[in-house]
């Protein structure tokens, strides 16, 4: 395997068929690639884990003082999952801008211009998911000069845009699995990015006798973004019910390493950090923990169904 793995959109890593197996993403087939691959005085690092027509994960950096033009989207929804750092994320035609701290998330709706600064002084690192799209063909957006609602560039009145919008604040039960934070039909409609902070994840508890915590940020008919907690410790080996999905399933080492079993095969698949495993829709798997810390993975399905 080359060191270099090439980032197709829509087929990574490359397969000729359907990806019918788990597939564990390190060095050796994490892609790469730079965000605009033109004009790169404003441009991002990206690492591509995996990309089908259903899902897109990778992982996006950015230095201290950078951000990213032309503004992008996408045929379907995203979300940022903030891993380091502080990004300040920018709608250039409503002109929301956005602060999003290490650990918190954000939506952003199919077809929304967006696009991400770091203020900060530490480098910034973003998990994107987006789904079911990330590009309709294999060329980026091109638009360096499209809208700008910046103070002093090009001021417009978009005052009452989004005043009808409902309270962002509530909070969630299992009920609201496939609705979370808001309605992904209502928030496309609008072209509203939500901001989900810690206490807006919608929390479950899964597992009746062996529990562990599910954060979801996002639950929507495209797409699920959270974090599986896994407690450490119990005279048995800590691990999960068994979990299965129709979708397709992401998943990215955070703390751990945290041990990913897949039922049929009894294969094991030790999650480490920033390192990736892509799951097959319907593949039974459980996680465990064997260490004496807290286990934490972040998960990304694609197609929720009730
Ligand atoms: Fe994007």
């Amino acid at each position: 395997m080359s060191s270099k793995a090439k980032a197709i959109f829509g087929n990574h890593p490359f397969t000729d068929g359907p990806k019918t197996e788990p597939i564990y993403m390190d060095s050796t087939n994490i892609g790469q690639f730079i965000y605009p691959d033109f004009g790169l005085d404003y441009s991002d690092l990206n690492y591509m884990y995996y990309s089908s027509d259903k899902m897109t994960v990778c992982s996006m950096e950015i230095g201290p003082g950078g951000f990213f033009n032309p503004p992008d989207y996408h045929p379907g929804d995203e979300t940022y999952f903030i891993l380091e750092g502080t990004i300040t994320q920018f709608n250039p035609e409503t002109g929301m801008c956005i602060e999003v701290k290490e650990n918190e998330a954000l939506l952003i709706p199919k077809g929304t211009l967006h696009s991400a600064y770091n203020f900060g002084d530490k480098k910034v690192k973003v998990l994107a998911v987006i789904a079911p799209k990330i590009v309709e063909s294999q060329e980026f957006p091109t638009d360096v000069n499209g809208p700008k609602r910046i103070l002093g560039y090009n001021p417009a009145d978009f005052k009452g845009k989004t005043e009808d919008f409902r309270s962002a604040y509530r909070y969630g039960s299992v009920d609201q699995l496939g609705d979370w934070p808001e309605n992904g039909a209502l928030l496309r409609e609008k072209k509203l990015i939500y901001h989900i902070t810690e206490e807006r994840k919608l929390k479950i508890i899964n597992g009746d006798t062996r529990p562990i915590l599910m954060k979801y940020s996002v639950s929507n008919d495209f797409h699920s973004v959270g974090e599986y907690i896994v407690p450490a410790g119990g005279v048995v080996t800590r691990r999960s019910e068994v979990i299965c999905h129709d979708g397709e399933t992401f998943l990215l080492g955070m703390e751990g390493p945290v041990a990913v079993y897949m039922m049929a095969t009894r294969e094991t698949y030790m999650l480490q950090h920033y390192e990736g495993l892509y799951i097959p829709p319907k593949t039974e798997y459980m996680l465990l923990n064997y260490e004496s810390h807290t286990g934490r993975v972040i998960f990304a399905m694609s197609e929720y169904k009730g």
